[in-house]
Order: structure tokens, then C-alpha cells, then sequence
């Protein structure tokens, strides 16, 4: 879906990064694999300016349509967003063709490790979380490695992550744990978090025993609560992920950080249960989170989207495509977006909704639905997820 909300952050982020890196600043600019919704990544950063902005406009004129597939009658449904300005998409998806092609994607492994033990989730939840929040987020994670799911299921959605192998041909691990909780409800060092600040969240949370530092399998995952602002939050990222320094926290860790978007910037960070104001009179609105809960379904995705790049890209020098290590497209950026068959240049994709009405694409643990963006998938070069039709 492409949204002026989109197009402004977009230009900033791009406008930034070149700024950045024109001010020697690079440091924090290199943190890797920020999940911005409503774009497509690909082609965008490492093309011209010029290009990049000649692209944005056109983009500007076209307004796209959601496919349903209604599973109780099995008809796919056609949403026409505002379709008096909806011209042939021909001309579109001939430059963002995303969905099985593989010519504009370079994605290569730069001999560097990945997640190929079982992996040990560390969760901390930062701000006040309600009890059901926590309950959602955590039965997503303990769905990855769980069997009996009824397909399409969020194990067979990380079967594409597991694809990904080492130079020894070790597969990343299909067992993923919940390993420890960490609550930091007194906000221990505030509401206005950096990119460098969160390192100082994880320090304190490993200094309090018995969270453990497992600097062997462990991967830290931060979740910021709906009051809680990040640096460059809705306006360039909704999630990153990277590692902690010696220095900060006494050893490498590698951890993501996700935010709750569901005040500060639902329309970005939690699109399509939130869309941008100027669509909501006249088109259909947004789509129905699978939980009722905006910020945190919109959440899910996110979280999928760096825990496949985390355990694919640690220490960020195994699996990334681009020339450029200080800004890689990683194995979800090459996805962004694309929930279902179809999907790509502003479609999400066919993806399902239930009796209730709630959208969804993937079964979890406990009757759970989730809608998470697809993977790039490096035996068939192309977005994979299991609920593809074709
Ligand atoms: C698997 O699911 C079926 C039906 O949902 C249930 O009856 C059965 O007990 C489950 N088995 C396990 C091992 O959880
Ligand atoms: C490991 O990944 C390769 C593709 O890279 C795949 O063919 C193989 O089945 C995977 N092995 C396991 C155990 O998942």
C-alpha cells in the first residue's frame, strides 16, 4: 500500500541516511535491518535520488486494492481503496516486482555465523504491558517451534528461515525457546529510548540474576510499551535488530528491539490494521487485527521480521544482499509488505479472514491467528510463506 505517510518517511529515511553518512556519523546509522511497513524496500535505497524520487511520484498516483480470501465461502475478495484514482497496474508492477522475482535481488552469505543451535529467547518488556499483551506475543514466539498447528502455520511460516545455512552447511535451528522474561515496569531508564540507550535496558536486565546472560544461544528481545519513543520510531523504523557492545553490556549480544506502535504510529508500524487518515472516508478501512489488539498484531510481524533476520544476520556479516554492510537488505526487508500470493508493488497479498471478519495468514498455538509478512526464500529466490496459493 503506498501512503503519502509512507512516501514522507520513506524521502526522510533516505534523505538521512545520505546526511549520515555525508557527516561522518555513520555509527548509528549502521544499525541493520529496521522494518519500516507500507514500502518496499528493494530498489529504493540503492538506486539514484533522482530515480528514487521520479519512483515515489508515480507511485503517488496509483492507490492499490487488498485481496481477502473469505475462508468460509472461499471467494477472494477485491478491496478498492479509493478506486477512482486506481489506474492498470502494468506499468507499476513492472518496476516492484517482488513475489517470484529474483533479478533485482542479490542476496548473498558473507561467511559470517547464524542461529544454528537452539535458540533461547530472551523477552523484556519495557513500560507496562497488560497480562493479555504479554500472553499474545509470547504465544506467537512458543508457536515457532510447536507441532500440531493446523496449516498454514507459524512453524511451517520459519521453515523458510531454516533454509538458511552456515559455510559448515549447519541449517538455522528450527527450535526456538522461550528462555527468560525480564519486566523493567519502572521505565529504568525513561520514556525516550536511543538506539544506544536500549543497550543500557539489556545491561540492566542481565545484571538482574536470574535473567541470565547466555551469550552462547540467547537472542534479546526488548519490547517497548505503547509511551515509550525510540529514535526514529514511525518516522524510519518500527523495529531493528543488532548487537550489544563489551563495553556497555560485557559481551555480544544479539537482540532486537520491537515497539508498540499502537499510539505514536499505527498507520506505519501496524498497517493494514491501521491506515493512513486520508483513506478512511470512502475506501474500506483498515483490515481487522487477528487479536483485536492494533499495536500488538501489528507487532508481530515486526517481531517475526527480526527474529528471521537476527538468526540469519547476527553480527550482521552472514546473509544480506547489497554491496554496502553499513545498510544490507536483509531476508525479511526483501519482504516487506507481502503477506500472500499476489502481493508486492502496494498488494499485501491474498491472505485470510475468518467468520469474525479478522485478517490473517498463518495458525498458531491455542487457536491463535497472526498475520506476519513473508520471508525471502533462498531455494526458490523468491517471498515465500506457507499460505501461498500457487
Ligand atoms: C493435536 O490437536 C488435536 C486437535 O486439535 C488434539 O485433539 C490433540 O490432542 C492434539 N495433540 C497434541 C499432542 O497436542
Ligand atoms: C537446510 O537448508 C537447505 C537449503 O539451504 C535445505 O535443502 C535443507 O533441507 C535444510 N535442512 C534442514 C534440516 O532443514
Amino acid at each position: 500500500m503506498t501512503t503519502t505517510s509512507d512516501l514522507d518517511v520513506k524521502i526522510d529515511y533516505f534523505l538521512s541516511s545520505l546526511i549520515c553518512q555525508e557527516s561522518g556519523q555513520n555509527f548509528l546509522a549502521t544499525y541493520h535491518d529496521s522494518v519500516l511497513y507500507n514500502s518496499q524496500s528493494i530498489p529504493q535505497i540503492h538506486i539514484s535520488l533522482h530515480h528514487f524520487l521520479v519512483i515515489m511520484l508515480i507511485r503517488l498516483l496509483f492507490f492499490s486494492s487488498l485481496f481477502l480470501v473469505n475462508d468460509a465461502k472461499s471467494t477472494v475478495q477485491t478491496l478498492h481503496v479509493q478506486p477512482q484514482y486506481k489506474l492498470p497496474p502494468k506499468s507499476f508492477s513492472a518496476s516492484h516486482k517482488f513475489e517470484g522475482s529474483s533479478d533485482l535481488v542479490n542476496l548473498r552469505y558473507h561467511m559470517g555465523p547464524v542461529l544454528s543451535s537452539p535458540i533461547n529467547i530472551y523477552l523484556i518488556w519495557y513500560g507496562k504491558w497488560s497480562a493479555s499483551q504479554k500472553t499474545l506475543i509470547k504465544d506467537f514466539l512458543l508457536s515457532i517451534s510447536a507441532s500440531n498447528q493446523s496449516s498454514p502455520s507459524v512453524p511451517e511460516w520459519w521453515h523458510t528461515v531454516s533454509l538458511y545455512t552456515d559455510q559448515t552447511g549447519a541449517n538455522i535451528s528450527r527450535s526456538v525457546l522461550l528462555a527468560g522474561e525480564y519486566t523493567d515496569h519502572l521505565y529504568s531508564h525513561g520514556t525516550q529510548l536511543t538506539r544506544l540507550s536500549i543497550q543500557d535496558v539489556i545491561a540492566t536486565a542481565v545484571r538482574s540474576k536470574p535473567f541470565p546472560i547466555d551469550h552462547k544461544k540467547g537472542i534479546y528481545l526488548i519490547l517497548t510499551s505503547v509511551d515509550v519513543t525510540m529514535q526514529d520510531f514511525c518516522r524510519a523504523v518500527c523495529g531493528f535488530h543488532y548487537f550489544t557492545f563489551p563495553s556497555m553490556v560485557g559481551y555480544t549480544l544479539p537482540y532486537a528491539w520491537v515497539g508498540n506502535s499502537g499510539k505514536q504510529c499505527p498507520e506505519v508500524c501496524a498497517y493494514p490494521f491501521a491506515v493512513p487518515g486520508y483513506m478512511g472516508g470512502g475506501g474500506p478501512g483498515a483490515l481487522n487485527p487477528p487479536n483485536g489488539d492494533i499495536g500488538v498484531d501489528g507487532m508481530i510481524s515486526v517481531i517475526g521480521h527480526e527474529l528471521a533476520e537476527l538468526s540469519s544476520n547476527p553480527l550482521v556479516n552472514a546473509w544480506y544482499a547489497g554491496e554496502d554492510p553499513m545498510a544490507p537488505t536483509e531476508i525479511g526487508d526483501l519482504c516487506e509488505g507481502l503477506y500472500g500470493t499476489g502481493g508486492g508493488g502496494g498488494f499485501i497479498g491474498q491472505v485470510m479472514r475468518d467468520k469474525q471478519g479478522r485478517t490473517y495468514n498463518l495458525n498458531g498455538i491455542s487457536g491463535r491467528k497472526f498475520l506476519v509478512q513473508w520471508i525471502w526464500d533462498p531455494v526458490l529466490k523468491a517471498c515465500a510463506g506457507p499460505n501461498a496459493l500457487d
